[in-house]
């Protein structure tokens, strides 16, 4: 008997092809993300799960679902996956590291660029047929190059985003839980520093951390009055790691010069006071949106699984204790 899965999205053709070769599926087709009572029902005689960060797993949703062997998110952010929950019930969980490092990275310098040169503005003008012509003071920005960029949270990402800035001439701080090796280091030209440091010498603030409770609301009202005024925040992380509201306000007083957001606190929405603002770039969440690295997302989580079925151990698990005795 092939294993029965719930696969919350369509994914893409490779990852699907892949999937039905093993797998007997059941695939959730509409455009909008399925509604709780709906996925509950739909994985409840399934052996596996494949989800998005959109999908919350927790112990109501494995109650509800008692063959389930592997919850797979084709993300590499699972604050939406309960481990521990999981590892209880002898429930495999894997995520998608790795395959999103560069294009996520490429995604937040394109922020800081934008926000920086006023990109979005300069094409709002031009849309709006309202620009009047050259002029000498219109639309100035800050420059990037030779510029210092914080990059809070050193891992994969963080460390690409380093790379990136190489290019402009840029001074790396860095501050992470843990320190990166010497040789990192003196490759990426990167300066471990204390967070009050790094917030007030950067002029360019990039997050990279993961959702974690010491994470949540890291930028907050006291974090963002120790920035330099001519300073620009951007994050493509997770929402919840940006108190939006001290931002609005730190916005409002000219603490900081402006910020560019790809994740946010109550997604879909965005807070309505950074909403109308011009020194704010908004994106709904599309840092890893290339067909490439999202199809690579996809078949990682779908290779997670058949792995599992094989008797394998999934390469990207997160509770790999549990697989203790598989190979
Ligand atoms: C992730 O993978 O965690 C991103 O937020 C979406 O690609």
């Amino acid at each position: 008997m092939r294993p029965k899965v719930f696969a919350a999205h369509r994914m893409f053709e490779p990852a699907r092809a892949l999937l039905e070769k093993h797998c007997e599926v059941d695939y959730w087709e509409r455009p909008e993300r399925p509604p709780r009572d709906e996925l509950l029902r739909r994985v409840a005689d399934k052996d596996a799960l494949i989800c998005l960060l959109t999908e919350k797993v927790n112990d109501e949703l494995l109650e509800r679902a008692p063959k389930l062997r592997i919850a797979a998110t084709v993300s590499v952010g699972y604050d939406n996956i309960d481990v521990a929950a999981c590892t209880r019930r002898k429930i495999v969980a894997t995520h998608t590291p790795g395959v999103l490092d560069d294009t996520t990275a490429d995604f937040a310098f394109a922020l800081l660029m934008a926000v920086a040169r006023r990109v979005v503005e300069g094409d709002a003008w031009m849309r709006a047929g309202t620009w009047p012509g050259w002029d000498l003071d219109q639309l100035c920005g800050g420059d990037i190059w030779g510029k210092t960029l914080g990059i809070i949270g050193f891992g994969r990402i963080g460390r690409s985003m380093a790379k990136r800035s190489q290019g402009f001439s840029m001074r790396i701080l860095y501050s992470d839980a843990r320190r990166a090796a010497a040789e990192i280091e003196r490759e990426l030209h990167a300066e471990y520093v204390e967070l009050e440091r790094l917030l007030a010498e950067s002029d360019f603030v990039s997050v990279h951390v993961p959702l974690l409770p010491e994470t949540r609301r890291l930028i907050n009202a006291a974090t963002l009055a120790k920035m330099k005024p001519t300073a620009y925040l951007i994050n493509t992380s997770r929402g919840p790691v940006v108190d939006e509201a001290a931002l609005a306000a730190a916005l409002e007083a000219k603490q900081i010069a402006g910020a560019a957001l790809d994740v946010f606190e109550a997604e879909p929405k965005a807070h309505p006071q950074l909403v109308g603002r011009k020194d704010v770039i908004l994106t709904p969440h599309i840092a890893s949106a290339s067909v490439e690295t999202r199809t690579k997302m996809a078949v990682m989580a779908v290779e997670n699984v058949i792995a599992l079925f094989e008797g394998r151990r999934p390469a990207n698990a997160l509770n790999a204790e549990i697989l203790a005795a598989a190979k």
